[in-house]
């Protein structure tokens, strides 16, 4: 087989670590798939800032469209994040020519997620997303080839791996908030913009996927009761120990007799539940169907070489030729959208 040539979009943390992993481990993964895997191309804001990976070797492009539109490539990843700008007209320009695209970009999924999909059945091109989720969990792959015809009535987790390292140095150790966010973001934890993260938008962006894929309803996360973990204080961390709880900031989607209803906002869970001992950066997917009935996936949330690995997991599917089940929403049971009731959770 050809060598997949891959243009990547977008050197942050993701991005820098993806081509080091690339770089590094390709004599072992061309032995595994039979097939090389070459970084040509990259498109990112600076040439010059230093990220510890050598791009001397390789194209160059200012703009990311332009890089998608290359035939210098077979597949394109894109790893620059935002819900419109560049990253939307990059992966639309790939997908309207047939071209695979790899994406973590939740935010975008979480807006355009089935247009694109659409998209990406009309013209035969392969989306892989199973980074925008739950960092290093293969919780998309789940979902699209492992429950089969499994019913879920409820998707449920932890999806921020800064909130889930906020609140467990908040509880364990007595850091402040502040202090902790900030160790986050050094870690390479947080989004650019922390807002995401820690009002619960992030959350709110990855529940929107999910819901979608489980429950084949599009999703307007404008319209999901969102409330995030700033306003959390030591106190009130305290209070829910004294009473035999953890404080955990969960996205959870559920059919209801109204609907689906979904909903971000911390939650009281019991000490010595399973979610209970998802601490640090990991996060959990809990999934309620009817076969299986609950399955809890849980392992690193957040930061670069697990985001890569998932990233990395879509190119070895593409790179192998593996067609996953298409994207489009069911047309038959499109159920009705419920608001979630302001209420005490
Ligand atoms: N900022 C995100 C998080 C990154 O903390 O979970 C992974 O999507």
């Amino acid at each position: 087989l050809a060598p997949l040539r891959i243009g990547v979009a977008g050197l942050g943390n993701v991005g820098a670590t993806l081509v080091r992993i690339l770089q590094k481990d390709a004599p072992e993964l061309t032995k595994k798939l039979g097939r090389q895997l070459e970084v040509v191309a990259v498109a990112a804001r600076s040439r010059s800032r230093d990220r510890g990976i050598d791009i001397s070797g390789l194209a160059w492009f200012d703009d990311p469209v332009a890089l998608a539109k290359w035939d210098g490539i077979d597949l394109f990843v894109e790893l620059i994040g935002g819900e419109d700008g560049p990253a939307l007209a990059a992966v639309k320009a790939a997908l309207e020519m047939g071209r695979p695209v790899v994406t973590a970009n939740k935010a975008l999924l979480a807006k355009h997620g089935l247009t694109l999909a659409r998209m990406a059945e009309e013209s035969g091109a392969q989306l892989g997303f199973e980074a925008a989720v739950a960092g290093g969990i293969p919780v998309i792959k789940t979902l699209r080839e492992g429950l089969g015809s499994a019913r879920i009535a409820r998707v449920f987790g932890i999806m921020n791996g800064t909130c889930n390292y906020i609140l467990t140095r908040m509880g364990n150790e007595g850091i402040s908030f502040g202090d902790c966010l900030k160790d986050a973001q050094a870690l390479g934890y947080a989004e650019a913009d922390p807002t995401f993260d820690v009002e619960g938008f992030d959350t709110a962006h990855k529940l929107a996927i999910l819901a979608t894929l489980c429950f084949g309803y599009e999703i307007a996360t404008d319209r999901m009761r969102v409330e995030g973990i700033s306003t959390i204080s030591q106190h009130d961390i305290q209070v829910a120990a004294e009473l035999g709880y953890k404080i955990k900031l969960l996205g959870i989607a559920e059919r209801t007799e109204n609907g689906i209803e979904q909903r971000v906002h911390p939650t009281f869970v019991p000490k010595g539940s399973a979610i209970a001992g998802v601490d640090g950066v990991m996060n959990a997917v809990a999934l309620e169907t009817d076969h299986v009935h609950e399955l809890l996936l849980a392992g690193p949330g957040a930061g670069g070489p697990p985001t890569a690995s998932s990233v990395l997991s879509d190119i070895l599917d593409i790179a192998r030729g593996t067609r996953v089940p298409p994207l489009g929403v069911p047309s038959e049971e499109l159920l009705p959208y419920h608001e979630a009731p302001a209420r005490a959770h």
